[in-house]
């Protein structure tokens, strides 16, 4: 197409072979026709440490997630769904912002499971207080499931399971601590269907294609025809 001079470059025609363009500045076109390239988004699974700010930058120097990751410098990623500086687990970060949105929309009632340590003997009856939803503030959480995985009396401890699928702040500590347990230690071990596995605390894997998928048909969207897997 070179060769039969139908390609511009920002107007001109262009000549030579292997001419260089910047996608996000030059304008290409082919037969007067304007090329646009489609964006590959990310779609990365940070396995978050405690001692980690979900926040692009804190004003108090302290580490962030970013931090976590090689310097994308081609697009900006979102976290979706914050995880406190103290809580760990699975933290799902996109440049995809669509997808971001939907994923944190209440519509789309996307799960996310936690596994808390708790101060305190939880009785059994308790449970029914994340079942019903409670009162946080002005507002009322929404029926969440909770069971209780073990029982330590020695040290006075529960460890508790709990899945939400909405994204109130300190949403987890606080229906806790409205209990009467406080949470000694918390961690995210699912996000929709994505889970830590073996991933090593501090550690980010590309999702692949399937778990892409996965996620656009969870919130009602046609999986992007072209995408790479990171
Ligand atoms: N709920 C919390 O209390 N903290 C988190 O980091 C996530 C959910």
């Amino acid at each position: 197409m070179i060769r039969d001079g139908r390609v511009k470059l920002n107007g001109r025609t262009v000549t030579a072979m292997g001419t260089k363009v910047n996608p996000r500045e030059d304008i290409v076109s082919v037969d007067n026709r304007r090329i646009r390239m489609k964006t590959a988004h990310r779609y990365l699974l940070l396995h978050k440490p405690a001692g980690y700010l979900t926040t692009r930058k804190d004003p108090f120097g302290r580490p962030t997630v970013f931090e976590l990751l090689p310097a994308f410098t081609d697009q900006h990623l979102f976290y979706v769904g914050r995880l406190d500086f103290d809580t760990e687990g699975v933290l799902f970060m996109t440049s995809d912002g669509e997808l971001a949105s939907r994923l944190m929309h209440p519509r789309y009632q996307v799960e996310k499971s936690y596994l808390a340590l708790t101060r305190g003997v939880i009785p059994a009856r308790k449970l029914k207080y994340f079942r019903d939803g409670m009162v946080l503030g002005q507002e009322k959480t929404a029926p969440a499931r909770a069971a209780i995985r073990q029982v330590n009396k020695q040290e006075n401890t529960t460890w508790l399971s709990i899945t939400v699928h909405e994204g109130k702040k300190r949403q987890i500590k606080r229906m806790c601590q409205q209990i009467g347990h406080p949470v000694l230690y918390l961690k995210r071990v699912s996000f929709a269907s994505l889970g830590v596995g073996n991933l090593p605390p501090g550690s980010f894997r590309p999702l692949n294609r399937d778990e892409v998928q996965e996620l656009y048909h969870r919130v009602g969207l046609q999986a992007p025809f072209s995408q790479n897997s990171c």
